[in-house]
Parts: C-alpha cells; sequence; structure tokens
C-alpha cells in the first residue's frame, strides 16, 4: 500500500466538481465528519446545501455516548468501560443497573440504597390490574406490557417535569422497579392464574420468578442456579448503545415526552422480529425445523432467500456476538438443572453448517444474543410470548440511561431527519367526478 501523504491536518477537502470550489471539513473523534459541515456546499447561494442520504443510518452517528462501547469487528462490549464478560461472571443485574444509569459502579452504601428503592416500588396501582383484566385471554405479553407502561404516565402525571433531576431519578427507579410485576401480571393474565403480590424481601429475579411461577405455595424458593442465569442474562440484555429501540426512546425523549412514553415506545420497536422479538422467533423457526434431518432443506431455503436464519446477523457484530458466547455457557448450567432442551441438538447443528457455509462467512452471519437465548427461557418454563418480555425488562435500564444521556446533551434538539421527496411535482386538485 502506498505510504500515505498528510498534511498534518485533521481534515478533509473536498472539491465540488459542479462548481470546481474546494472545502475544508474538520474531522472530529477518529473519522468522524459533522454532516451540517456539508450544509456550505452549493451551487447557487440560495441553495439548501449539502445533505447526506442514509436510509436506516447505516453509517450515521446520532449521538456522542458514554454509555455503552461495541467493537463489532472484535466482538466486544463494555458497559461504561466494563467489559461484559466481567459483568456477567461478577456484578449482579442492579448493580449493572446502577452503573449505566449513573456511569460508575457504586460503593456499598449506594448500592444497599438502590436496591432498597427498586425493591420499594415494586408495587403497581391496582387499576392496572383492571386495565390488564380488559385484554383477551390470548393476548400476547409485549402488548400487554407497552400499553400498561404507557399507562404508567397516568398514573404519574410528575413525570413530564423532565427537566428536574430528583423527579428524572424517581420515574427511572419506578420503571426499573415496576417492569418485573408488569411482566409477571401479563403472564398470569395470560394463564388465567391469579397475580402474585411482589415479595420484597427476595432478590430482584427471585421475586420475578415468584411472581410469575408461584402456585398454591406460601414460601417460593427459586433453585439459585435459575434466579443467577436469568440475572445473567439481564444483566447480558441491559443495553446496545444505538440499537432500533434505544435510537427510539431518544427519539420519542427529545420531543421531551415524559419517560414512560418513551420507554413503552422503545419497547414497541423492541417487539419486531429483526430486534428483541427475534428470540421469539429463533424458538418458533427451531420449533419449526422439528428435527437436525430437516436442516439442510432449510438452510437452502436460506441462501435461496425464502427465509432468513433467527437468531443470526447484526448490524454492528461482524464477529462471534460475545453475549451468545456467555449465554451458550449459562445454557449449559441450566440444562444441568431442568434437563438438556431437546431443541438444543438442532441450534448446536445450525450453527455449526452455518459457521462453515459461504453463504453465512461471506456475510459474516455469526449468532447474536437470541439465537441461544430462548433455549434458556423455554427450559425455564416461559412460553414464547414471554421471551421479548424478558429482554424489554433488563434493555429499559439501557433505554432509560440513553434517554437521561439525550436530555442532558446540550447538542441534541428534537429528532427530525430530512428526506429526499421524490414524489409528484405540483399539480392541481380535480374533483372526483371529473377524474379520468
Ligand atoms: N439470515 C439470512 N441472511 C441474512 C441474515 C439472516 N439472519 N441476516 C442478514 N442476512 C443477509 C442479508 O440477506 C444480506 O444479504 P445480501 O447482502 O446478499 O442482500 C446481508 O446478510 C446483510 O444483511 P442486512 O439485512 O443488510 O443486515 P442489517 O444490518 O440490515 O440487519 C439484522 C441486521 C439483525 C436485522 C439481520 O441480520 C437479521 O434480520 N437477523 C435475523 C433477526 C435477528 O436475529 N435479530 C436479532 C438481532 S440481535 C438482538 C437485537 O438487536 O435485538
Amino acid at each position: 500500500m502506498a505510504e500515505k501523504q498528510t498534511d498534518g491536518k485533521n481534515s478533509l477537502s473536498i472539491r465540488d466538481n459542479r462548481t470546481g470550489r474546494d472545502y475544508e471539513i474538520d474531522i472530529h473523534e477518529g473519522d468522524v465528519i459533522s454532516a451540517m459541515d456539508l450544509r456550505q456546499i452549493k451551487v447557487e447561494d440560495d441553495d439548501f446545501g449539502m445533505m447526506s442520504y442514509d436510509p436506516a443510518f447505516k453509517n450515521t452517528a446520532s449521538t456522542r455516548s458514554t454509555v455503552t462501547y461495541i467493537d463489532g469487528a472484535n466482538g466486544v462490549l463494555q458497559y461504561r468501560g466494563y467489559p461484559i464478560e466481567q459483568l456477567a461472571e461478577r456484578s449482579s443485574f442492579l448493580e449493572v443497573a446502577y452503573l449505566l444509569l449513573k456511569g460508575d459502579l457504586p460503593d456499598q452504601d449506594e448500592l444497599d440504597s438502590f436496591v432498597h428503592d427498586v425493591t420499594f416500588h415494586t408495587y403497581v396501582h391496582e387499576n392496572v390490574i383492571q386495565l390488564l383484566e380488559g385484554f383477551r385471554y390470548d393476548a400476547h405479553a409485549m402488548g400487554m406490557l407497552i400499553s400498561s407502561v404507557a399507562a404508567l404516565s397516568t398514573f404519574y402525571p410528575e413525570a413530564k417535569e423532565i427537566e428536574d433531576p430528583e423527579n428524572r431519578w424517581i420515574q427511572i427507579v419506578r420503571m426499573v422497579a415496576k417492569m418485573p410485576t408488569l411482566a409477571a401480571y401479563a403472564y398470569r393474565h395470560h394463564r388465567g392464574l391469579p397475580y402474585v403480590y411482589p415479595e420484597n424481601e427476595l432478590s430482584y429475579t427471585a421475586n420475578f420468578l415468584n411472581m410469575l411461577f408461584r402456585i398454591g405455595v406460601k414460601e417460593y424458593k427459586p433453585n439459585p442456579v435459575l434466579e443467577r442465569a436469568l440475572d445473567v442474562l439481564f444483566i447480558l440484555h441491559a443495553d446496545h448503545e444505538q440499537n432500533c429501540s434505544a435510537t427510539t426512546a431518544r427519539v420519542i425523549g427529545s420531543a421531551h415526552a415524559d419517560p414512560f412514553s418513551a420507554i413503552s415506545g422503545a419497547m414497541a420497536a423492541l417487539y419486531g422480529p429483526l430486534h428483541g422479538g427475534a428470540n421469539e422467533a429463533v424458538l418458533r423457526m427451531l420449533e419449526r425445523i422439528g428435527s437436525v434431518d430437516n436442516i439442510p432443506d432449510f438452510i437452502e431455503g436460506v441462501k435461496n432467500r425464502e427465509e432468513r436464519l433467527m437468531g443470526f446477523g447484526h448490524r454492528v457484530y461482524k464477529a462471534y456476538d460475545p453475549r451468545a458466547s456467555i449465554i451458550k455457557r449459562t445454557a449449559d448450567e441450566v440444562f444441568e438443572v431442568t434437563g438438556r432442551n431437546r431443541l438444543l441438538d438442532i441450534a448446536l447443528e445450525l450453527e455449526k453448517i452455518a459457521l462453515n457455509e459461504d453463504f453465512f462467512v461471506s456475510r459474516n452471519l455469526y449468532p447474536n444474543v437470541d439465537f441461544y437465548s430462548g433455549l434458556i427461557y423455554q427450559s425455564m418454563g416461559f412460553p414464547v410470548e414471554m421471551f421479548p418480555v424478558l429482554f424489554a425488562i433488563p434493555r429499559t435500564v439501557g433505554w432509560l440511561a440513553q434517554w437521561e444521556e439525550m436530555l442532558l446533551d446540550d447538542e441534541q434538539k428534537i429528532a427530525r431527519p430530512r428526506q429526499v421527496y421524490v414524489g409528484q411535482g405540483e399539480r392541481d386538485y380535480v374533483p372526483v367526478g371529473d377524474r379520468g
């Protein structure tokens, strides 16, 4: 490769061949230019100016952020600088939640006080139960969760005071605390079971499992391996920088909507099968494939673009998703308790083939976080409709961290992309009877 000839400047020179004019644009942090710097490039003085076109934000940074770092080429994920592997191994979900929300790991007093606050905000207003009762018996749990989170904004109208840091923190604690309660209520409604109220002496995940699965016993003791496995899964799902749902939370929040509305919108984005709904789609796919013998046909279908291999591929990771490796290990621990999931062989064989077939290798398609998580959830007794809910509970922390970072960022304004209009030119209205 030819040696780079530089003049020592951290800038980009652009020549507009339409006009022959030259422009110099500053380069910031590594390889970033400001899209607004392009606006000075014009043919006529009264032109709008140059803009960039980037459907689906494939090459556009929408923010500076200090929350989560991903190096997609090397499979690196860090929350506030801490490697995900260390957090999954040594931390707890609520400690990680504090880290994401506050920027640093808590000391013991800070952690105790956060855990206490989250534990004592787990109850929801009884009217929320009536709201859930209005859903059909077979309503999808995500639809119920999205609606009940949106409804919480009406129970806490002061949440719209988003300029007040203390008020923001109360709403953040409320949301982290109440999400498992709402999720468990949606599940109990689906099963036609009486609602179980939160138990404040249990851990975050043990309380959630108690509200979900306790039937006819006074004290419910979740298996500690399953309780810890769920905690690890929650850590792995807590944030993932500017993904579709985090961007949704930021966009809604940029209009200064209250956080409950912003988070319910983010949750709706997560529900899609290309995002957090993929864990449910993976399980349905594995069930449909049914046996290892049917995999070659299925893979042919993927290569012929008749379907997608759900749980594979990622916009940012072009290597193995580090979360998928940890989940694979966690699955082994869970299966020791629950017995081996019968779909595991299909998943392992799919992965083996995909990691060797040119179609997948050439497109950098590796298992993502959703490929193995569903097998764990299923073995723990969750129905598939609950899988995206199990993603939404921990991701609420990430959305809230992203939402607050956006609010405190002086560079942010109401999100409002431009478009390139390619529709009709101006034309005159013709009354319906006169139209040919
Ligand atoms: N199965 C088959 N082909 C795929 C897949 C897949 N899962 N994912 C991507 N491709 C192909 C795609 O057809 C395209 O091929 P070509 O260049 O020949 O047209 C190429 O790979 C690039 O794909 P893309 O759709 O342009 O990539 P993207 O960055 O827009 O999409 C994705 C990323 C995650 C939506 C996509 O990989 C996908 O649909 N995966 C399956 C759904 C899934 O598992 N989603 C969970 C993502 S991880 C958790 C989360 O973010 O919530």
